[in-house]
Parts: structure tokens; C-alpha cells; sequence
């Protein structure tokens, strides 16, 4: 059993403060019930419906995948090209919490829990990710602070990240790049590369909050325990409020 404005917000529909807004507007059913009581008790076999949709009741599945390259972080591609979730057997309804490109690889988190993946996509929820670029070029001092400091990207000026040289490979003239930022703007860490000049290789997420790619090949998966779902949810939401 489960509180019913917790049950709305899990399905993706709204946070939960707009979930008890709605619940005492009386916009809320249960099997066809009018509900305005807070705090009403739902099992997982009561139909809720919420302003005359039925919301998705499934049972949360949480999982982290080492993305391979060559997959893109989609439900489904029109282009008919392997997803995410073709590397899944599941029979439940999970989406991916943010995006990787198709060529980088690394954690990335799947759920069918709209609530926790409303709160770790929120803008205001920096959520620490790690990221390893290999990059064409040798950077220069200055382009490393530069990096840390903020560059231009779309227009806006990146925050504050950490940038850590892994390697130099003066040889290839390429060099690997440790990015710690908890932004997640669109293609962020090429374009931050680019806006001083250099091209990303290869991408890397390690971490992902403190989910990391330990004891995973690239392409396998593993559940999150009920603890680490707990930890996101208190990281989450200390870093909203
Ligand atoms: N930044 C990028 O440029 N690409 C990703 O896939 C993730 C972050």
C-alpha cells in the first residue's frame, strides 16, 4: 500500500506536491471513486485515473547499463537502429534518465519511476556525472582552466567543472581528459571540448551520481539495490530543496 499522491507522482504524471494539488481539487478516481482525502491508501491493483487518464500502476524496475557504442538512448529509433532498451530484457515500461550519444559509452540509469527521473533531470538537481574524453590535441594550460571555469556552449556559459589530465599520448596527439560536471545540456562535454577547438574521439561516462561502471562489461546491466534507490532519492531531493 502506498500513499495516492505518491502513486501519481511515481507514474510520471506530476511531482508529488502537484499530485496532492490535483487530489484536492477532486481531479482524482479511484476505480472510478472520486478521492480527496490526502494521504488515501492505494494498493498496487487500484485503478487510479487522474483528470481522466489512467496512470501507469507497473511495479519500478531501476537498472544501470553500461551503454556500448553504436546504440542510441531511445525508447524505440526510426531509423530502426538498436536501442538501449533492445539490451534490456524487460517486459516493464523503463525509459532512460538523460541521454548518451551514440557513440559514448558508460553508466547510464533506466527506470519506469517518472518521479525519480523527474528529480534527477530538474535543472536546479546538479547531479555529479564523470566523464573520460578522448581528445584530439594536446591541451594547453590555459584551454584546462578555461574548461574548469566555464566555456561558451549554445550560447551560455558552462558552471564550474572539475578537469583532471589523465594521459598525454604525445605520440597519437591525443589526450585523455577527466570532466566532472553536473550539468547535462545536450552533447555538453563535445561541445565544451569544441568551443575551444578541440574534437572529442571517444566518451566515457564513469560515474552517474555514485553509480559506476564496477563489476559490468560494456553492454551488460545489473538492478539497483533498494539502498542505492533510496540514495538517489535523498540526493535528489536535498539538491532540489
Ligand atoms: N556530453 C556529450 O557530449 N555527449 C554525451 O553523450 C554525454 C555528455
Amino acid at each position: 500500500m502506498e500513499r495516492l499522491q505518491k502513486a501519481i507522482s511515481e507514474s510520471g504524471y506530476t511531482s508529488r506536491r502537484k499530485a496532492e494539488e490535483l487530489i484536492r481539487n477532486g481531479k482524482v478516481l479511484v476505480n472510478g471513486k472520486l478521492i480527496t482525502e490526502m494521504g488515501y491508501q492505494v494498493s498496487g491493483n487500484d485503478t487510479i485515473t487522474v483528470e481522466g487518464t489512467t496512470i501507469n500502476r507497473e511495479e519500478k524496475e531501476y537498472i544501470l547499463l553500461y551503454k556500448p557504442r553504436g546504440v542510441v538512448t531511445t525508447t524505440s529509433d526510426e531509423k530502426k537502429r538498436k536501442t538501449v532498451l533492445d539490451l534490456i530484457d524487460t517486459k516493464k515500461r523503463i525509459y532512460p534518465v538523460g541521454r548518451l550519444d551514440y557513440d559514448t559509452t558508460g553508466v547510464l540509469l533506466l527506470t519506469n519511476d517518472g518521479e525519480l527521473t523527474n528529480l534527477l533531470i530538474h535543472p536546479s538537481n546538479d547531479v555529479e556525472k564523470v566523464y573520460v574524453a578522448k581528445v584530439e590535441g594536446i591541451l594547453s594550460k590555459d584551454d584546462i582552466i578555461k574548461l574548469s571555469k566555464g566555456v561558451i556552449v549554445d550560447g551560455k556559459k558552462t558552471a564550474k567543472a572539475v578537469v583532471k589530465v589523465e594521459k598525454v599520448d604525445k605520440k597519437n596527439n591525443v589526450s585523455y581528459i577527466k570532466l566532472i560536471i553536473h550539468e547535462g545540456r545536450n552533447h555538453q562535454v563535445k561541445k565544451m571540448f569544441e568551443s575551444l577547438g578541440y574534437t572529442v574521439i571517444k566518451l566515457k561516462r564513469e560515474n552517474f551520481a555514485f553509480l559506476n561502471l564496477n563489476g559490468l562489461k560494456s553492454g551488460e546491466y545489473r538492478y539497483l539495490s533498494t539502498h542505492e534507490v533510496k540514495m538517489l532519492y535523498s540526493l535528489a531531493k536535498k539538491k532540489k530543496a
